[in-house]
């Protein structure tokens, strides 16, 4: 599969390159840093880009069966309003759209969207006031994206690390399941890029934990 990945110069979207690659895929890097990515690859193409740029995203989705997000923002960046998760969202859903591709998968987060009732109570305020604005945007991208008409999967990792890839953690897809916990980015990777080929969680959004 040809797969493009949004956000793959660092963090879980680097990890999914890499492990997409190793698993055959052809990949494409978009980020605004991709030119600087440390990996070549005969099946890798780097696309110095930005997500919120039209222009940038349809070109880079040309010719690609898989998208995936994998965006984040700076810490310095948390207290400052946040529409890069939404806006980027819109942005490459009509250029998929255009382009006849069907599968999105996304990278939001525990306490986006419905997930926000897992959310203990000593929890609830801590998280609103750190991470109150990325998520309030998370979940309007959530919403974008169940409502985009795509084969899509919403990926919602626990807190991460850079731990280890053991392949080890749970895939909490019932509402009832979801709590917070930790998980390392490659295992966040390995669940990305298991659903390039695999629709047991199309219009699903799964809270993964170890
Ligand atoms: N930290 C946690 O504990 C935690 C928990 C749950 C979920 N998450 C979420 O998981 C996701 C991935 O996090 P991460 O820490 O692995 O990644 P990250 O290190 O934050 O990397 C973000 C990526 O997004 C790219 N990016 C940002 N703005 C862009 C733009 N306008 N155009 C193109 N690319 C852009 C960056 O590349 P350039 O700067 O080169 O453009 C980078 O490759 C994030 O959405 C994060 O909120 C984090």
């Amino acid at each position: 599969m040809r797969v493009l990945i949004c956000g793959a110069s660092k963090g879980i979207g680097l990890e999914t390159a890499r492990q997409a690659l190793d698993a055959g895929h052809d990949v494409r890097a978009l980020a605004r840093s991709a030119n600087a990515i440390a990996v070549s690859h005969s099946s890798f193409e780097k696309i110095q880009g930005n997500s919120l740029k039209i222009e940038d995203v349809e070109a880079a989705v040309v010719g690609v069966d898989v998208v995936i997000q994998t965006l984040g923002v700076g810490l310095g960046e948390l207290f400052q309003p946040i529409n890069l998760f939404s806006d980027a969202t819109r942005i490459v859903i009509s250029a998929m759209k255009k382009e006849g591709i069907k599968r999105l998968l996304c990278v939001t987060g525990f306490g986006a969207g419905d997930s926000q009732a897992g959310i203990s109570c000593l929890q609830r305020v801590p998280f609103q006031i750190f991470l109150g604005r990325a998520y309030g945007d998370k979940t309007l991208q959530e919403k974008l994206i169940k409502e985009s008409g795509l084969d899509w999967t919403i990926a919602r990792p626990g807190v991460l690390t850079n731990g280890p890839h053991t392949g080890r953690y749970q895939i909490l897809s019932e509402p009832s399941q979801w709590r917070n916990g930790v998980i390392s980015r490659a295992n966040v990777a390995e669940f990305l890029v298991q659903q390039i080929k695999d629709e047991a969680y199309v219009g699903k959004a799964p809270v993964l934990i170890n």
